[in-house]
C-alpha cells in the first residue's frame, strides 16, 4: 500500500511514469541508425554480459500494450524519448520515415489513451555517425541537435504536452567524458569540459527550435545526486561541495544564472571552448519548466590524486540492487533548494525516482513500494514547504536495459521476462494504481 492517495495531492498534480528509447524499443528494428550505445556496448567490458538495446522490451511491436499498461494504472503523463538516430539515422540528412511513423502512432496512441505525452528528445542515443565528427566534443552537435529536434518537432509538436531537449546534461558530459562509465566510454577532462558546455548549448539551440514552432511547456531535466561529506573535517566539507558543484550546481546554474560555479572552473577553465562565456544568452533560454531526475547520495572524501580530488565512499544506508544508498531527504533538499536557488515560482517535476530490485515474479516487491512511500513522503513536505512541485514520475514502466548494468538491474512497475518479452505487473504497480484512483 502506498501512504498516499492522489486525493493528498495539489489539485492537478500530475503523476507518471518514464522509460527511454534506447532502453525498451529495440533499436536494431525499423530503420534506426547505429549508436555510440551499440558501439560501446560492442566494446569488451563496457556492459555487463556485452548486452545491448538491440531487442530490449520490444517496445517497438509492443507499444499498444505497455500504453494500455499506463493507463490502467491511472498515470496521467508517460515521460518517453526519441531516439536520435531513429530519426536521423546519420545524425543529418535523411529521414528514417518509418521512425517518424512510430513515433507519431505512438503519441496519438497516448491521447487517444488520455494520456500527456511528455517527450525528451535525447535520452543518449547519439548517432555512430556523429561521433565520428567528435559528438559532444564538436559544437556543432548543438546546431545538428537543434536540426533534428526541429524535423522530428514539425510532425509531432502539434500533439506534445512538454518536452525536455536533453536527459541528465551530468551523465551526457561528466559520466560519460571523465568517468567514462557511459557510451562513448571517455575518460578525458578536456573532451568533458567541451561536453559539459556544449550539452547546455545543443539544450539552448534546441528550446529555440521549439519555439519556433509555436511549441510551449518546455523544459530542462536534470539529475542532482546529493553530496554528503565523509567526516567532519574541513576538507571533506570542500570534496563534497566541489561533487555537488561538478553534479549539480553546474548546469543548474548555466541553465537560469547564466554563469558556471568557480569551483567547478578552477578544474575545467583550462579546457573550455573559446568563447564559452558568450553562449549563455542561448543556454538559459525562458524555461517553463524544470525536472529534476533523483535517486540517492555518495559520501565524498578527499583524494590526493589530480583535479577534482575527490572519491565517493560506501555509505551505511540501506541499499538498492545496485548498491545506491536509500536517502528520501536528498530529494526534498533539492526541491527546496532548487525551488529557492534556481527557479523560484517555476513549476519542478520530479522527472524520475525509483529503484532497482532483483524481483522475482509472484514476490511482491515491497522494497520498491516502501521506496515509493519515502519519496512521495519527501515531495510531501517540499509541497508543504511551499515548493511549486508539480508532478512525479515513477522510473520506470518495465524493467529495461540499465545501460553498463545490462538487463539484471529491474526498475520496473512491471516485470519483463526478457526471453518471452511478456510484461507481469509487479505489486507496485498495483499499489500505484489504487493510490492513483482515490481522487477525493
Ligand atoms: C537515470 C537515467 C535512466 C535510468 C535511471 C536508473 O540516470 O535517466 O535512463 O538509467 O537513471
Amino acid at each position: 500500500m502506498l501512504h498516499h492517495s492522489r486525493a493528498d495531492f495539489p489539485e492537478g498534480f500530475l503523476f507518471g511514469t518514464a522509460t527511454s528509447a534506447y532502453q525498451i524499443e529495440g533499436h536494431a528494428t525499423g530503420g534506426a541508425g547505429r549508436t555510440q550505445w551499440d558501439d560501446f556496448a560492442a566494446t569488451p567490458g563496457n556492459v555487463a554480459g556485452a548486452e545491448n538495446g538491440a531487442l530490449a522490451c520490444d517496445h517497438y511491436h509492443k507499444w499498444p500494450q505497455d500504453l494500455d499498461l499506463i493507463a490502467d494504472a491511472g498515470f496521467d503523463s508517460y515521460r518517453f524519448s526519441i531516439s536520435w538516430a531513429r530519426v536521423l539515422p546519420d545524425g543529418f540528412g535523411p529521414v528514417n520515415a518509418e521512425g517518424v511513423d512510430f513515433y507519431d502512432r505512438l503519441v496519438d496512441g497516448m491521447l487517444e489513451r488520455g494520456i500527456k505525452p511528455a517527450a525528451t528528445l535525447y535520452h543518449w542515443e547519439m548517432p555512430s555517425a556523429l561521433l565520428d565528427l567528435g559528438g559532444w566534443r564538436n559544437r556543432d552537435v548543438a546546431k545538428w541537435f537543434a536540426d533534428y529536434t526541429y524535423t522530428i518537432m514539425s510532425t509531432l509538436g502539434d500533439r506534445i504536452w512538454s518536452a525536455a531537449p536533453i536527459n541528465e546534461p551530468w551523465c551526457v558530459s561528466w559520466l560519460s567524458h571523465f568517468l567514462g562509465q557511459h557510451a562513448p566510454g571517455v575518460r578525458d577532462i578536456r573532451a568533458t569540459a567541451r561536453a559539459m558546455h556544449h550539452v547546455l548549448l545543443a539544450h539552448g539551440h534546441a528550446i529555440e527550435a521549439m519555439r519556433s514552432l509555436g511549441m510551449d511547456n518546455l523544459g530542462a531535466v536534470c539529475n542532482l545526486e546529493y553530496a554528503e561529506p565523509v567526516d567532519d573535517t574541513p576538507e571533506a566539507a570542500q570534496a563534497a561541495s566541489l561533487y555537488d558543484g561538478l553534479y549539480n550546481r553546474w548546469f543548474l546554474s548555466g541553465l537560469f544564472k547564466q554563469e558556471y560555479p568557480e569551483d567547478v572552473l578552477t578544474g575545467l577553465a583550462p579546457h573550455m571552448p573559446a568563447g564559452w562565456e558568450d553562449d549563455f544568452g542561448i543556454i538559459a533560454q525562458p524555461l517553463d519548466w524544470c525536472g529534476l531526475n533523483y535517486y540517492t547520495r555518495k559520501l565524498i572524501a578527499p583524494d590526493p590524486g589530480a583535479w577534482p580530488s575527490l572519491r565517493e565512499v560506501e555509505g551505511p544506508l540501506d541499499k538498492t540492487q545496485l548498491g545506491w544508498e536509500i536517502y528520501p531527504d536528498g530529494l526534498e533538499h533539492f526541491l527546496k533548494n532548487t525551488a529557492a536557488t534556481y527557479t523560484g515560482d517555476l513549476p519542478l517535476y520530479v522527472t524520475e525516482n525509483g529503484m532497482a530490485w532483483d524481483d522475482t515474479p509472484g514476490r511482491a516487491d515491497v522494497e520498491r513500494i516502501a521506496y515509493l512511500n519515502s519519496h512521495l513522503d519527501a515531495v510531501q513536505r517540499a509541497l508543504a514547504a511551499g515548493v511549486p512541485c508539480k508532478g512525479y514520475y515513477v522510473w520506470s514502466l518495465l524493467d529495461n536495459f540499465e545501460w553498463a548494468f545490462g538487463y539484471a538491474p529491474r526498475f520496473g512497475l512491471v516485470h519483463t521476462d526478457f526471453a518471452s518479452l511478456q510484461r507481469t505487473p509487479k505489486a507496485s504497480y498495483d499499489a500505484l494504481k489504487a493510490a492513483l484512483s482515490e481522487r477525493t
